[in-house]
């Protein structure tokens, strides 16, 4: 559920609540800064009502408002919340969207490890413009996984109303910019929720399902790939991963595209990988952290919590989302080192190690997504250690095709404040993909491991210009509370991908030959005049006149947890996908892939709503 939150013109001190969060810049810190002679402050109001207790705190705690000072007292009931928490911002015109999103996250944490329901949280002047990433750190840290804790582990209050705070009159886009953070954060808190879905429960069909459900409830086109279909097409390497599972492959396409035309408007396809839980396969996984392991379909998770946000957004860009779901499994059907598999795009691919099977799938994923003839194609996976080793667990790595792309992308890690690195393309590390049995091998030295991944992904890109490579491995999966992300699945990536598509957005040109408006929800939003304020053109982008409905994170419906009643069962331990979900196949048979056709499917194909009225 979304929080119930509501923006005042309102000292803290006046408002009623459990908790009190109040953001306080650094003493002197530029124009706004609290010494100034009658500026006003959020704090205002409190030290006299908790008799002097606030100001003797501040000096003894010489509390000056640096960023991450912080304070923390009882009111013993002398303002209408229980603890007051004061937060120092430092220079709040220096603050980046990150810290604005992890302060209100923190204040949505504390609010919850405190069972308050009600939080108040007072901004100082100068974040009154800042609204959508302070909605998006509060629905971000509000967030939990607690779907399978009972009992006395079931959270027994969850804060559910905020009320924020302003020293300023309330903006006239207020509730547009709230709005628009909460679709942004449903997004991102979907992906986590499918992140955190344990592998017994998500197995590459229920994500399908799950997928399908948040494309009925998005109104969005979305199409399914069963296995049969994968053989048809000839995503023989897909195959090859999945094949050693009991929980056959799958592929998942959506697809937002625009109503009318529009000059400049661009083609972005995001890819992921979707593997539910990755074993390692015959070259098995060390015991050691290998359930971490459910988290390897993180980068599809970010395709579809992005696609709910597009899907809400509607951005004048044609954007298609689009995964592959496998599990990798040892089993007697398993694929093995030694193996040579064709892949869609016609190239012969020696297997080396089992483990490295998410360069794989990704291989035929992109070689689908490239008959779409995309301007831009990205893609993000969880692929390699290697890149945790690079950049710890908190940045990714990120590669491009070219400079122009790396400039564009990095414009967006910049303007989303997520960390990612970017990481080179060394030609030389190619000959390490050299085989003697096939066109290619799938994994090169252990050095460099992260590069060789993205050098051998690229062979797959046909003749697409501009890609991206996104290896989230490290930051995908939290070892702890960071910033504005919980420990577990953190949606890293959705922020910077959909930071690139806004733009594309934004610099498109003004729809034209639009069909009439349909009622509510086709109505474009984001149109803008070119140039427009980067700021003006995010509140436009708010979802249409009809508020979204709330993101319901959409896993599989009642998942059975691991017991002992379904342990006789040989088909699914877990659940059935949701009724209405079944997979169906795309109806037109393309036949076996040819040499550098892979096969899209722009036409033929059954969307989710045309087979719920079946
Ligand atoms: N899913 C893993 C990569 C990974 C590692 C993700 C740690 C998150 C945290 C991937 O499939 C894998 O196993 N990669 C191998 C490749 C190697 C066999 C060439 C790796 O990184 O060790
Ligand atoms: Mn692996
Ligand atoms: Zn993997």
């Amino acid at each position: 559920m979304p929080l119930k939150i509501t923006v005042r013109s309102v000292l803290p001190a006046r408002e009623v609540g459990d908790l009190m969060v109040v953001g306080v810049p650094a003493t002197g810190s530029g124009s706004r800064g609290s010494t100034k002679k009658n500026s006003r402050s959020p704090l205002d109001g409190f030290d006299r009502a908790l008799g002097g207790a606030l100001g003797r705190l501040i000096k003894k705690e010489e509390f000056k408002g640096k960023k991450d000072q912080q304070l923390s007292l009882s009111t013993l009931g002398r303002v209408k919340a229980d603890r007051l928490i004061v937060v120092g911002l430092g220079d709040v015109a220096k603050l980046g969207p990150g810290d604005i999103r992890t302060f209100a996250a923190k204040a949505a944490r504390a609010a919850n490890a405190d069972k308050a329901k009600r939080l108040v949280l007072g901004l100082p002047d100068g974040l009154e413009g800042r609204l959508r990433e302070v909605v998006e750190g509060l629905e971000m840290g509000a967030y939990r996984f607690t779907k399978y804790m009972t009992g006395d582990r079931k959270p027994k209050a969850e804060l559910t109303q905020v009320t924020i705070c302003l020293i300023a009159n309330v903006p006239a886009d207020a509730k547009a910019r709230v709005d628009l953070g909460q679709t942004v954060a449903a997004g991102v808190n979907l992906a986590r929720d499918l992140s955190n879905e344990p592998p017994n429960v998500l197995f590459p069909d229920a994500f399908a399902a799950a997928a399908q459900v948040m494309a009925k409830e998005a109104n969005l086109k979305v199409q399914v790939f069963d296995y049969r279909e994968i053989q048809k097409r000839g995503m023989r390497l897909l195959q090859a991963v999945g094949q050693g599972s009991e929980h056959k492959p799958c592929m998942v396409h959506f697809s937002h595209v625009p109503a009318g035309t529009s000059a400049g408007r661009r083609r972005i396809v995001v890819v992921g990988k979707g593997i539910t839980f990755d074993s390692g396969g015959l070259s098995i996984k060390p015991a050691a952290g290998m359930g971490e392991m459910k988290h390897d379909m993180s980068g599809a998770a970010n395709v579809v919590g992005l696609m709910q946000i597009v899907a809400r957004l509607k951005p004048n860009c044609e954007v298609h989302g689009i995964f592959a779901a496998a599990e990798n499994m040892p089993d007697g059907n398993a694929y093995r080192p030694g193996d040579v598999w064709p892949s869609l795009d016609g190239k012969s691919v020696e297997i080396i190690n089992t483990d490295a099977e998410g360069r794989l799938i990704l291989a035929d994923a992109l070689a689908y997504a490239r008959a779409l003839e995309p301007d831009l194609l990205l893609d993000n996976a969880t692929l390699t250690g290697a890149c945790v080793v690079a950049l710890g667990n908190s940045c990714s790595g990120w590669y491009a095709s070219n400079d122009a792309t790396a400039e564009e992308f990095q414009a967006s890690v910049k303007g989303s404040g997520e960390q990612m690195w970017r990481m080179p393309l060394l030609e030389d590390l190619k000959d390490q993909l050299k085989s003697d049995s096939a066109d290619l091998k799938h994994t090169g030295d252990r050095w460099g491991g992260s590069i060789s991944a993205a050098l051998f992904l690229r062979e797959f890109i046909g003749n697409v210009q501009n890609w991206v490579h996104c290896d989230i491995a490290g930051p995908a999966m939290g070892d702890r509370i960071r910033g504005w992300d919980p420990k577990g699945g953190t949606g890293h990536g959705v922020l910077t991908f959909l930071d690139l598509i806004e733009r594309a957005s934004r610099n498109a040109g003004a729809v034209t030959n639009a069909a009439p408006a349909a009622p509510a929800a086709s109505a474009p939003s984001v149109a803008k005049a070119p140039g427009a304020k980067k700021k003006a053109a995010a509140a436009k982008a708010a979802p249409a006149a009809k508020a979204a409905s709330p993101a319901k994170a959409a896993p599989p419906a009642k998942a059975a947890p691991p017991a002992k009643k379904t342990a006789a069962k040989k088909t699914t331990a877990g659940a059935k996908p949701p009724v209405g979900t079944r997979h169906v196949a795309q109806s037109k048979a393309e036949g076996p892939a040819k040499k550098n056709a892979p096969q899209p499917s722009t036409d033929g194909a059954r969307t989710a709503a045309s087979r719920r009225r079946r």
